[in-house]
């Protein structure tokens, strides 16, 4: 969890009375909202509101989120082109989801217009891969801007709306988890604190910097997501109504370009380039670094048959040592029980080289995944006999 913050204007303690002039129905005092995660279990924030979170003038279903999902009947690998995908809908009705299983739903989302209405998970956390486009989160914790090559961290139940200016058509990867999606523990200290030594610290991660309260008494819609069902809520009042919050739980941003990568003479495994943590899942960064620095050392990893393990690229800026034929915005799927590697001739090639510019974000997962029928319809059959040589 990211550190802790407080913003705005919060009591001597918690949950003692929040007073002030005047007011709703002139109690004179701000409304505690105690936002968790994890049930009671993990990090929490305190918020105060102008008014009850609670009000609600009218509920009604708002439709489903389909999974189209495509079983295969053969084990194998694949290679899905992403970068012609057609846009549409918005930052939230534009997902379309390619590669999913119980813990973990990929996503890729290239909005054709603004967002519609305020939106909420209540069931998954989320980190929106933000490969292009340029803009705000606005949430009641505050704004956040949003930049190229940021992963937007959401916990569940943060109602948001994404707005990208216009100039900037934005292109995204949305990554939805089951469980709640953190920093690696062994990162941490035991007090808490980022360790010396791990590859991001305080200072990278990004809460919002100041609350913008929000005071208007008008209906406002959220739609709800929990698992694949819409519900449209009309609000009383608008919800970003805050006027203080503190605590550990809030959206934030993290930049893939200040992910410090670990390098070292011979080639690291995997694990180094871990930037979140998650039930049946984990996510990765691929950063622009040098290369190893023995005389003899391969530069592109060994092969490996991922065991227990579905591993997932999505490639993102620049070139990729290891692969042939992969563009920006290709995702290979790496799934278990059998060997990939580097690409012919990509080993004595790499031999030469002193650093890489690859930009690329690796989700790997514990469950098998399975395809959704937009993922079939840009996959590439010949990818599995890419490694015959020629
Ligand atoms: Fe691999």
């Amino acid at each position: 969890m990211p550190p802790y913050l407080q913003r705005g204007s919060i009591p001597r303690k918690r949950h003692i009375i929040h007073r002030r002039e005047g007011g709703h129905r002139g109690e004179g005092l701000y409304y505690e909202e105690v936002v968790t995660t994890a049930g009671f279990g993990r990090a929490y924030s305190i918020c105060y509101h102008l008014r009850p979170p609670t009000r609600v003038v009218k509920l009604e279903p708002a439709g489903e989120v389909k999974t189209d999902l495509a079983p295969q009947k053969a084990l194998r690998h694949h290679h899905l082109k992403s970068g012609a995908m057609k846009a549409q809908g918005d930052p939230v009705t534009g997902r379309v989801p390619l590669l999913v299983n119980d813990d973990v739903s990929l996503a890729r989302c290239r909005p054709a217009k603004p967002q519609a209405e305020l939106f909420r998970n209540a069931t998954a956390d989320e980190v929106i891969f933000v490969h292009r486009g340029i803009g705000t989160l606005h949430t009641m914790f505050g704004s956040l801007p949003v930049q190229p090559f940021d992963y937007v961290v959401i916990p569940r139940c943060t109602t948001y709306r994404l707005d990208f200016e216009a100039s900037t058509p934005p292109d995204l990867l949305v990554i939805e988890g089951s469980g709640t999606i953190g920093i690696p523990a062994r990162y941490l200290n035991p007090d808490g604190q980022l360790r010396l030594g791990a590859p991001y610290a305080e200072r990278d991660l990004h809460g919002p910097a100041s609350i913008d309260t929000i005071d208007r008494e008008e209906e406002t819609p959220v739609v709800i997501k929990d698992g694949q069902r819409l519900t449209r809520y009309v609000l009383a009042s608008h919800p970003f109504d805050l006027i203080g919050w503190d605590g550990m739980a809030y959206p934030f941003t993290f930049n893939a370009d200040d992910f410090e990568p670990i390098t070292g003479t011979i080639h690291q495994p995997p694990p180094i380039q871990q930037t979140f943590d998650a039930p049946g899942f984990v996510v990765c960064t691929f950063a622009p670094r040098m290369l190893d620095t023995h005389p003899e050392a391969i530069k592109v990893p060994y092969a490996h048959s991922n065991v227990q393990a579905d591993e997932v690229l999505y490639y993102v800026r620049g070139r990729f040592g290891s692969r042939r034929g992969v563009e920006e915005a290709s995702f290979t799927l790496h799934p278990r029980g059998i060997p990939h590697g580097p690409h012919p001739g990509t080993i004595l090639a790499s031999m030469a080289m002193t650093r890489t510019d690859e930009l690329a974000v690796m989700v790997d997962t514990v469950k098998p995944l399975l395809l959704t029928r937009q993922a079939l319809e840009i996959d590439d059959p010949q990818y599995p006999y890419s490694w015959l040589d020629g």
